[in-house]
């Protein structure tokens, strides 16, 4: 939170691709799991939330880096829509701490030709972070640099459950033909339409769950889970996370030829 992105004085703003990652089998889309910011300050004898704040300074690095080392989206699990179940203080801090990172991050984000897109249920979220999310998607919306995607009241389950819904209806008003329903069809009433999926899922903190995240999108994502936990995930972490990707043979599916 002390930082700001333009001024920033940590390393991740000028570094170019490291030279052990082939720049031609980077992840094009890198979605990330952000756990274990409690464990982090709790093991320092710190509350909970703040962990969450060093935690933001983790993701606005990770995000330069991928911006710089040539990443074309950066999807990050911010808030569930089972996150509700914290104690109130809690997300009330997180709620806070939204609204204050754009308010602090929107200029640098511009500056750095970053789009920004808040997906998931926006409606339950405080109407204050609400407008600012309207206000930094409309002024990041014709950036061409890097997608970063910050789910917020997101699950999975629900995302499905909506777009079935408005697949439903538009099959009841008459617009749309329910047997010419395909996977393109249903992918468009994803709050990820327009996104390629993501080709690398990274969770920290050494949990091997998906937890309700991306459920459709991850379907051929390779995933990387490190013991690391998120506020110290840095330059060496991802570094490790792109070339376990770039050990990897993608199949989907297929066989190897
Ligand atoms: C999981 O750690 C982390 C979260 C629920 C919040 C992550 C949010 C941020 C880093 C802020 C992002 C903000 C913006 C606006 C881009 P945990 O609390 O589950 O950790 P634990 O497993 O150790 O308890």
């Amino acid at each position: 939170m002390s930082q700001r992105l333009v001024t920033s004085s940590d390393d991740s703003r000028i570094e170019l691709c490291p030279a052990e990652i082939s720049p031609q089998r980077l992840p094009a889309h890198v979605a990330v799991i952000m756990d274990g910011n409690g464990r982090w300050a709790q093991s320092r004898g710190l509350p909970r939330v703040m962990g969450h704040r060093a935690g933001v300074e983790a993701l606005k690095a990770t995000l330069r880096r991928c911006s710089n080392w040539g990443v074309k989206a950066l999807t990050a699990y911010a808030f569930s829509t089972e996150n509700w179940s914290r104690p109130g203080d809690e997300v009330n801090f997180l709620m806070t701490l939204f609204e204050r990172v754009l308010e602090r991050e929107l200029q640098a984000l511009e500056a750095e030709r970053v789009r920004i897109r808040f997906l998931g249920d926006l409606e339950p979220l405080p109407a204050r972070l609400q407008s600012l999310i309207q206000e930094a998607t409309k002024r990041t919306a014709s950036n061409d640099g890097i997608h970063f995607n910050v789910c917020t009241n997101y699950g999975g389950r629900h995302e499905l459950v909506l777009a079935a819904r408005r697949l439903a209806e538009r099959a009841a008003s008459g617009e749309l033909d329910p047997s010419e329903i395909d996977e393109q069809t249903l992918a468009g009433e994803l709050f990820t339409a327009g996104e390629i999926d993501p080709d690398l899922l990274i969770r920290t903190s050494g949990e091997h769950r998906i937890s309700n995240f991306l459920l459709w999108q991850l379907a051929y994502a390779e995933i990387h889970v490190t013991d690391v936990l998120w506020p110290d995930f840095d330059r060496e972490a991802l570094v490790r996370a792109f070339l376990d990707y770039q050990s990897r043979t993608r199949r989907f599916g297929g066989l190897v030829v």
